[in-house]
Formats: C-alpha cells, structure tokens, sequence
C-alpha cells in the first residue's frame, strides 16, 4: 500500500494523482486519506504493489472530468480522492467515454455527490445574510454559514458578483472569504460562537484585516496620533501593520494597474458629446450593476437647472432622468410653479442606479444611497454640464445634490427655500428631493414638504424673471 502525501486540496491531488498514473499504480494500492482506509506502516514498499503499463500515447484527461474534480475535490467525504483517483485511473486505462456511463457504480456516486454539493452551492448562495459592521469607520457586511460540505471557494464568486460594490466576509466553521471590491480573499474559518461574540474574531480578523487593508490610506503619523503605539500591541489587526505597511508601494501599484476607468469630461465638448463620453465611464462600481448612464436632459439654452441624486430604477431601465415616481412629483410641482419642464436642464448628482437586491426575494431593486467617494467619481460631469449649460440658477434637490453643489453636507430641513452664493453659478437654491416626500413619515409631512418643493420651485421662477441676465457670467463656471 502507498500512502499519498499530498495538500488536501485540488491542486495537491493532481499533482500526486499524475505520478500514481504515470506509473500506472492501482487505485486499491493507494490510500489518499486515513479515514478512508488503514495506513501501512510499509510504505510504497509494499511487494504486492501492482503497477500496469500504459497503453500507447499521450493521454488527455477530458475537460469534463477536470470540472468533476472542481467539484468533487470540495466534497467533505473522506473517499473522495480515492474516487477522484479511481475515474482518473479508469479513464486512461479503461475507457475514455467512461464519464457517460452513469449506471456504473464510481460514475454514479460521482454523480450523486455533484448533486449534492450542487445543493449545498445553491443553499449558500439562497441562504447567506449578511450583517452590517463598522471596520476602520467603513461599513462592512459580515455573515457566517455552515455549508454540508467545505464550498466557500465555489460559492463566494456569486457573491462578489451580486454585491460586488460593498466589501463583505463571510465565515464558515473551515474556511473564511474576505471581498475588498478588487478580489476574493481566502482566510480560517471561525465557529458560530466565536462569529456571534465580537471580541473572539481575532485569529480570522488578522487574516480578514490584511485583506481588506487599502494601502491608499496608509498615514502612519495619524494612525498613532489616533492610537497609541502601547495599544498596537494588544490589538489583533496592528500586528500585521508593519508588514502591510512594508508592502503598501507594490500594493498601491496592483491596486493603480486593477482602477476602474475615469473618463474625463472632454473639454469645450456639447451636451451630446458629453453624455457620449460619460458612457465609458467606470470609475466607480456603481456603474457595473446599473442597466445605463442616466444622464441629464435639456435645452443647452436652460437657465434653470435642476439636480437630482441619482437615477432609480426607472430612470435606469429608460436612461433618462426623473421619468419615476420621484419624476412624477417633481413634474407637479414644476406645474404648480408655473415652469414648463421643456425649459428646463434636469440632472442627476450621480449617472447611475446603486442598487441593492430585496432582502425578501422579491424582484424590486432597493435604492441605496451613492457613497461620499462615488459622489466625488461622478462629480466632473455635473461640472461640465454646468458648464455648459450655464445656468442663471440652479435648484439643488435634496442633501446629495446639496453636497455636490455646496461642498458641504446641508440640512435641507432648515435650509431649503433659501439662496446660497457659489461659485458653480450665480445662486444656487436647495429643497427637498420629491423622494424625500414620496418617503414622508406621516400625511401631513408629505402635504407639507411638497407644498415647499412647490413654493421653492415659484421662487426660483421668481428669481429668473428677476435676473436679467440669461445666463451665468462666464467667471463664476467651473473650468471645463
Ligand atoms: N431621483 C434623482 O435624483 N434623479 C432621477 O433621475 C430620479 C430620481
């Protein structure tokens, strides 16, 4: 008998696999694992060791069996490499088309076993919840699921692709995945009740640490201006930090090489030419989940402009902004104010939906809110429509499109109706998002702020006829 030494894990195998079949060793002369079987204490020396010939020419393991393997080699089943091996060994020296045999014993239990760690992929993917945390003052989800068998590798990909603009971890009891927005990296596992109480993480929060560690933010002497050297230690994370520190310059590099693409707003381009050259741009995740660019849309001759936060689900099957309920809303009040919304340049903040599957199942795609840095990514082409637009005013719809305009996080419950300086065009006036009265709290809330969209819309059709001018002055615009 020969006992296999080899890294339980695919690679490991096949390597170990191809010298037993090079030498044409038996499957019965093999043992791949201690559970499967009992060692010998002789080794490879065994004199009953039984070694065939190969039949002539080179053999090719069929691709199909090579995907087999894949899923095979993740089963927890102690037998499987001795099975793995049995296929492998009666495919070169029995039969090739050995794979369709689906009656004969090995191919059947192959098979069965496929199914089931089929099953088990599909009931990860159906069944893992995340949770959200705070690492570093960054939201990140967590989740801990017990698959039947060891198919964190094979069902994780899934997940980056479906919530591929968060970073998340998910834990099982052999083996951890960490998502940092570029990879999928794999670290321990962690049993449930270490997962539940917090302070227990530290051995798989190393692992996780490192992984999601952005060596973009590397500022050491803030780092121990916020935490004293004397606690690093006692600190599981701080461990790994002169390491990551040491490694960050080539990270940064892999990091630089991986970026998504920020396409720059061509200058002195038209409107069209713009929203053309905005299509390529990727320089935030959001861009990968949404159907299409929802750019503005307008009359470059526009005084008023009106911005938004960013497109929902309708705007994004339609590609145009404000055509949803929020759009529905806002068409009222444009009426009550007396504005034809044809005069008007009406945009977004952010050109794509970020969106989030429904924790129900359902089909609905919930809105989430842009972050701070995809807000930054789509910051130019706002600009350079204001640029090109010029507007004499510009209503800012709600605290999202406050904050692009102003620079600053307003309180729209305060602020709104009033008339803010800038230096994007000559006022700009902030109200509500009609999504904010379509989510009103009670009735008379909703009554209330759109009776203020309203009135704050009047006001901006008041300052136009007001302001002769027809146009920004060219020395209060944004280069473009
Ligand atoms: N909300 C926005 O801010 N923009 C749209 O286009 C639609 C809804």
């Amino acid at each position: 008998m020969i006992a296999a030494d080899f890294k339980p894990d695919l690679e490991g195998w096949r390597q170990e696999a191809r010298k037993f079949l090079e030498a044409g060793i038996e499957p019965s002369k093999i043992l791949w694992s201690k559970e499967s079987g009992s060692l010998s204490l002789f080794g490879s020396t065994d004199p009953d060791m039984k070694v065939l010939s190969a039949p002539g020419g080179r053999f090719q393991v069929p691709a199909e069996f090579l995907e087999w393997a894949q899923l095979i080699s993740s089963a927890a089943d102690a037998d499987r490499w001795d099975l793995l091996y049995r296929i492998l060994f009666r495919l070169k020296y029995e039969r090739k088309d050995l794979l369709k045999f689906s009656v004969d014993p090995d191919i059947a239990r192959a098979e069965l076993l496929m199914k089931t760690l089929r099953r088990d992929i599909h009931k990860m993917h159906a069944f893992v919840r995340f949770k959200k945390t705070d690492v570093d003052g960054r939201e990140h989800y967590v989740a801990w699921h017990k698959p039947e068998h060891p198919i964190l590798k094979l069902g994780a990909p899934f997940f980056a692709r479906r919530f591929g603009d968060r970073t998340w971890s998910i834990f099982t009891p052999d083996e951890s995945a960490h998502w940092d927005l570029g990879e999928i990296k794999y670290g321990p596992g962690m049993p449930q009740h270490e997962f539940q109480a917090e302070d227990a993480f530290d051995g798989v929060w190393q692992t996780y640490y490192a992984s999601i560690f952005n060596p973009a933010r590397v500022k050491i002497k803030a780092m121990k201006a916020e935490m004293s050297p004397q606690y690093w230690s006692s600190m599981p994370e701080t461990a790994l930090i002169p390491e990551l520190v040491r490694n960050a310059p080539a990270r940064l590099q892999e990091m630089a090489k991986n970026q998504n693409r920020q396409a720059e707003p061509p200058a002195g381009a038209s409107l069209t030419e713009l929203r053309a050259a905005a299509q390529s741009c990727s320089a935030c995740p959001i861009v990968h989940r949404a159907q299409n660019l929802v750019f503005g849309e307008g009359p470059e001759s526009a005084r008023l402009m009106i911005v938004g936060e960013q497109p929902g689900d309708r705007e994004d099957q339609e590609g145009r902004p404000f055509v949803g309920p929020a759009g529905e809303v806002l068409d009222e009040c444009l009426r009550a104010a007396g504005i034809d919304r044809a005069d008007v340049y009406v945009t977004s903040a952010v050109k794509h939906f970020k969106w989030r599957e429904s924790e129900t199942g359902s089909k609905i795609r919930i809105h989430q809110k842009a972050s701070g840095s995809e807000m930054h990514a789509c910051k130019p082409w706002l600009e350079a429509e204001i640029a090109r637009v010029k507007p004499a005013l510009i209503v800012a719809l709600g605290a999202t499109a406050g904050t692009a305009l102003l620079g600053r996080l307003p309180k729209v419950k305060e602020e709104r109706g009033r008339l803010f300086e800038s230096a994007l065009a000559p006022a700009i006036l902030l109200s509500w998002h009609p999504a904010a009265i379509l989510r009103s709290f009670s009735e008379d809330e909703r009554r209330e702020r759109l009776e203020d969209l309203k009135m704050d819309l009047a006001q901006a059709q008041n300052f136009l006829s007001q302001n002769e001018n027809p146009k920004a002055p060219d020395s209060c615009l944004p280069q473009s």
